[in-house]
This record gives structure tokens, sequence and C-alpha cells, in this order.
């Protein structure tokens, strides 16, 4: 029973890791004509603030520099993963002579952990740990061609890798040893993401570290969403993760979208969402999927792309809802005209951003339902608050948390989506754009891996109940076991000793044979304990 019980924690564990490996830009389109952001130009990049530029690719990658051992180096921005790893050579360095391999939704970062002086904004860290990633083919995107050479993970230090790795706090994550540097300061980020495409977009986006970008001050008074723990067996799962309000899904209809969380400790009604500016397209159930393009005439279900089309002109509202708050996504967001697919008629369409969520970044613990990247990310300016992720500081940071300031106006989106994809002309009203009946929704093939995946995660989600169980299990049929051996036999024995007048009769039983029987079981117990301890 006991190594049962070990190889099915091994596996659990060999699945935490893969679902720990949600990150990265699932689907990078080939370059397409993009109209070029006319967007007013931002005066927030004020003197005495420290406002890091973010580049945006095409909606599909958001980059910053870095300089690492004295070379510059652009990096994917990455609040879905806490590692930093950069690829080609670096002048200063040093090769810690550590391998470590670090996996994500489009392929594995390999390399050896290396430390060297990073310089961020106007931060400077001596010694910073990375991981120097000679070969990149294994990637199924072409990084450099993407414009980026390293990703840094911006995911809370118990999510790194490296730092499990090198069990040393000179592995902690770049923001983690920035954060430690100055116990006095605010140890929060902050990310504002400009849209491509958008008339009324910022012109830049911006990064800052323990500073609010300027204008956008009122992210302080937004309610203070608390980050869910809900993984299962170890801190690497750690994400930026909270919960929706009670229906905090509203979908095209207006009305909400109606779907049970997978994740068993949810509140009811409530949805566990990750934050996470790794991933170009949202990440969610297949029947919310469904729900927000299967009403919309002419949508066709893409299975290159494994996600929806619908004709470009199409507007759908939908929003979201955190802390009392409702945040609208902009409908350039909820369609994007930037992948140049054609549909079965040889129309060109736009494709469905909220993509049901990938069999590799599917979370077979159960740890949440929907990862909302760029797409979503594009609509709030967000401040993660590291709170007491950050180690090693005297001070107690209290608990981490998210504050989301909504950027879209949905009139103002609505008057943008007209003229960028209606040419000036507002038809959104036409019969021909209304949504079907809720009864000719239609709806998306699932896979079998899928259905493969939504059991194992019922079984895996459920593995405490479940392994509590079993010990129970094990616990009473060895007690019957022993019941029937020991205390019966002897039961037996006593009456039959007692018939032949050898013993007194008013025993029930042999008291130092419950005794014994008792303290065996706690010491399986307390065994067993230290078995999953370990494996923890
Ligand atoms: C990164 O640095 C390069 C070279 O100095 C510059 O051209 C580029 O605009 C910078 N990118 C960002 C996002 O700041
Ligand atoms: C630490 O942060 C505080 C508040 O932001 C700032 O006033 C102080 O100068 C910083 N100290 C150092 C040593 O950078
Ligand atoms: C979407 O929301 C905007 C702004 O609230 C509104 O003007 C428009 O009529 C809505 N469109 C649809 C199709 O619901």
């Amino acid at each position: 029973m006991r190594s049962v019980l070990s190889l099915f924690l091994v596996g659990l564990l060999s699945h935490a890791c893969s679902s720990h490996a949600l990150t990265f830009p699932i689907h990078v389109r080939s370059r397409a004509d993009v109209p070029s952001a006319a967007g007013r130009l931002s005066a927030r990049a004020a003197n005495g603030h420290t406002l890091l530029p973010v580049l945006n690719t095409q909606n599909s990658e958001y980059i910053a520099n870095i300089t690492l051992g004295g070379r510059e180096i652009p990096v994917l921005l990455d609040t879905g993963s806490s590692d930093l790893w950069v690829t080609g050579s670096i002048p200063q360095t040093t090769d810690l002579g550590m391998p470590e391999s670090l996996s994500y939704a489009v392929g594995a970062a390999k390399g050896d952990i290396n430390s060297a002086t990073l310089q961020f904004g106007n931060y400077t860290v001596q010694d910073q740990a990375y991981l120097l990633v000679k070969n990149i083919s294994s990637f199924s995107i072409n990084i450099e061609a993407e414009g980026f050479q390293g990703l840094i993970g911006l995911g809370p230090n118990t999510g790194s890798v490296l730092r499990d790795k090198m069990d040393d706090p000179k592995g902690d994550s770049v923001l983690a040893r920035i954060f430690q540097q100055n116990t006095t300061s605010s140890n929060y980020m902050s990310v504002l993401l400009s849209r491509e495409g958008d008339p009324n977009s910022v012109s830049s986006g911006y990064m800052t570290i323990s500073e609010i970008v300027p204008g956008f001050d009122a992210i302080s008074s937004m309610p203070k969403l608390s980050v869910s723990k809900d993984h299962k067996l170890t801190d690497l799962d750690q994400h930026w993760q909270t919960y929706t309000d009670v229906d905090g899904l509203i979908g095209p209809d207006g009305n909400p979208i109606k779907y049970d969380s997978i994740v068993p400790s949810a509140p009811d009604g409530q949805l566990a969402v990750v934050f996470d500016s790794g991933f170009t397209l949202p990440q969610v159930p297949r029947a919310v999927s469904d729900a927000i393009y299967g009403r919309v005439q002419g949508a066709e279900w893409n299975t290159q792309y494994g996600a929806w089309t619908i004709p470009c002109s199409q507007m759908l509202n939908i929003s979201f809802k955190f802390g009392g708050q409702t945040y609208p996504i902009h409908p350039l967001d909820v369609s994007s005209s930037d992948f140049n697919i054609v549909n079965s008629n040889g129309e060109t369409v736009c494709l469905g951003t909220f993509q049901p969520i990938s069999t590799s970044a599917f979370s077979l613990l159960g740890e949440y339902d929907m990862i909302l990247g760029m797409a979503f990310m594009r609509n709030v300016y967000t401040l993660f608050d590291y709170g007491n992720f950050v180690e090693d500081t005297s001070v107690d940071l209290g608990d981490p948390f998210i504050q989301l300031l909504s950027t879209t106006n949905a009139t103002a989106a609505h008057e943008a989506f007209v003229q960028v994809r209606l040419s000036g002309t507002d038809s959104t009203g036409d019969a021909s754009q209304a949504l079907l009946p809720a009864s000719q929704e239609q709806h998306s093939p699932e896979s079998e891996e899928e259905k493969k995946q939504e059991y194992e995660e019922k079984v895996l989600s459920r593995w405490p109940e479940i392994f509590v169980g079993c010990l129970a299990f094990v616990l009473i049929v060895t007690g019957i076991i022993v019941w029937r051996c020991c205390f019966v036999r002897r039961r037996k024995n006593r009456a039959a000793a007692a018939a032949k007048g050898l013993l007194p009769t008013n025993n029930m039983g042999s008291p130092s044979s419950y005794k014994q029987l008792a303290g065996s079981s706690t010491a399986t117990l307390v065994s067993m304990q230290n078995m999953e301890g370990k494996h923890v």
C-alpha cells in the first residue's frame, strides 16, 4: 500500500511541474499589417520617475530592456513565471556550473545557471542568478525574430526554479533581490500595456517598481484583491491569482456566463483566474469560449488555431468583475484582426482571443480556471504587491495583493471599434450583428486529451481528500482484521477457557491488545505523514 501511494505522489509531482510551466505566448502570429498606433504622445514619462518603457510587438509580446553583465537585452515580461533567462553571450558572467531547464507552454529553456550584474531601470543587483540558454531551437517560436532574447519572470519568488535549485538567497528572483535592497520602500510592481491598432491607446506601455505611473494614482483606491493560494503540493505553483466576483464574467448578451469552477476551494459562483502577461491569448474553459463566440452569426471553429473565428465587423462586449468593480474588455481585444485568417468561404475573419484553454495550460491539479493574458491585461493598469512573498526582510510586509484600475471606457471603445473595424459607419445594431438565440449556440469540439485531463483533474485536485479516505479505509480494514484475529479469537479462547472454568468471565476483552492496536495505527499514520512531507 505504501509504495502504491508513493508512486501516486510522484505522478502528482510530475503533473505539478508540467502545470507550473504555464507561461509564454501560445500563438504568435505571422507579421500582419497592423494599423499604426496614431496614439497621442504621452507626457507621462515625467522627470523624477523611473518608468521602464514596455515595447508592444503586435499585441503579442511585451518587451523591456535589461542590462546583464554589460549587455543590453530585450526580454519578455512574464508575470506567470519567476525566473530570468537570456540567450546569446554575456560579456561578464560567472558560470555556476549548474545545468537547469525551465519549461514553458512553447518549449524549454535549457542551460547553465550563471550570475552577473543586472541593471533594471534605476536598480542594480550584484550577482543576479539567471539561466544562460545556448540553444533556443527547442522553442516552437523563433524568439529572436519576435524581438526578444530572454524572459524576465515577475511572479512570486517562491515560483523560482533557480532559487529552488540553488537553495541560496542569491538564487532569488530579480524583483525579490530588488525589494530586499530597500526594506523601507513598498514592494510592488505595476504594468500598463498599450494596444496597437487602437487610436485611443496610450502610446507606450510602462512597467514601474515601487511607484505608480503618473496619472494613474486612482489605482491606490481600487480594491485589494487577495492572492489565492490554491497550490496543493509545492509553492512552485504559486501564481498571481485571485477570484472573480460571483457571476463575475458578463457575456456578450449582457448576462453572466455560468460556469462551475474546477477549483475545489473556489467559493460558489466565483472563478479562479491567473494574471499572466506571458500569454498572448487568454485561456478560458471551453464552455466559456463557446458562450462568448458561439452565438455570433458566421462564427466558425478554426482547428489550426484551436479557437473561434468571427466576422471582423462583429462587436462583442464582455466584462469581468473583481472586488465589486466592473472591468470592460475592449471589443478590439475580444477579436483580433492580427492573425490573417480566412474562414471556409475564403473571407478574412478575426480570431476569438478568449481561447479554450490548451492542454499545456490546463491546471491538472485544479488550481485555476483561466489564465488572463495580454488581451485581458491591456484593459487594466495592474499593480502586483508582493507583500510577504518577499522573504529575508526584517519587516512583515503583509499579505500579497493585486489591484486593477480599468483603462477601458466602454463608450470610447465602441467608437474606436467603429472607426477601426467599420470604417466609421456604426453597423453594430444591424440584424446581421445580432446574437443567435442561446438555443442555437454552437459548441466547439472537445478533444479526447481534454476529456482525459478533465477526469484526471477531478481526481488530482481532490488528492488530499482521497489520501485521507484511503488512509481511513486502510485503518478500518486493519482494525477489523486485527480485531477479528486477536480480539474475537481471544474472546472465543476466553469463552472456551471460561467454559472450562479456567478464567473469570466478567472480562470483555484484553485491554493490552487494544492498546497495541491503537499504538501501531498511530505509528502508521505518522510515518505516512512523514512520507507525504518529504515529497513536498
Ligand atoms: C532597448 O534598447 C534598444 C537599444 O538601445 C532600443 O533601441 C530599444 O528601443 C529599447 N527597447 C525598450 C523597450 O526600451
Ligand atoms: C529606500 O526607499 C525609500 C522610499 O522609497 C527612499 O526614500 C530611500 O531613499 C531608499 N533608500 C535607499 C538606500 O535607496
Ligand atoms: C457594447 O457596449 C457599448 C458601451 O456600453 C454600447 O454602446 C453597445 O451598444 C454595446 N454593444 C453591444 C453589441 O452590446
